[in-house]
């Protein structure tokens, strides 16, 4: 799995199954590891809104819980005239498993990138309790 169109194709099938039947705005995600498996994820809504789980904590949630943690890049889609950016949380559980320089592709449904980093994404974000 290496280039950005199939990187694309795989957040936007990722969107594809988003249980989003309150906002009706599907998010995919997908996120590469280091062994080169690909985990994907969708948003995942809920009648109690604040329980929402967006697509990129599913992805990472979704691999963490596979065993794996190391990560080499992340692509996010939004069917948007321009591409999505993360949310607060999922910045913030993004920092605490991909370092500052992993990028993040965004993407829009027309396929337009916008290349960023979790460390530009969330800068001084908080990493541990010592
Ligand atoms: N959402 C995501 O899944 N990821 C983002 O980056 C932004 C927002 C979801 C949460 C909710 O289901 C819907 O998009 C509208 O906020």
């Amino acid at each position: 799995m290496a280039t950005d169109t199939e990187l694309f194709k795989q957040a936007r099938d990722a969107a594809s199954v988003a249980y989003v039947p309150y906002s009706h705005f599907p998010v995919g995600a997908a996120l590469v590891a280091k062994n080169g498996l690909v985990f994907q994820g969708c948003n995942i809504e809920n009648a109690s809104f604040g329980l929402t789980n967006c697509a990129e904590r599913t992805a990472i949630f979704k691999a963490v819980s596979s065993g794996v943690r190391d990560f080499e890049r992340i692509g996010i889609y939004g069917e948007t005239d321009t591409p999505i950016s993360p949310c607060g949380a999922c910045r913030q559980v993004l920092s605490e498993f991909c370092s500052a320089e992993m990028p993040v592709y965004l993407f829009s449904k027309s396929g337009d990138v916008k290349v960023t980093t979790v460390g530009e994404l969330l800068p001084y974000q908080f990493k541990d309790l010592s």
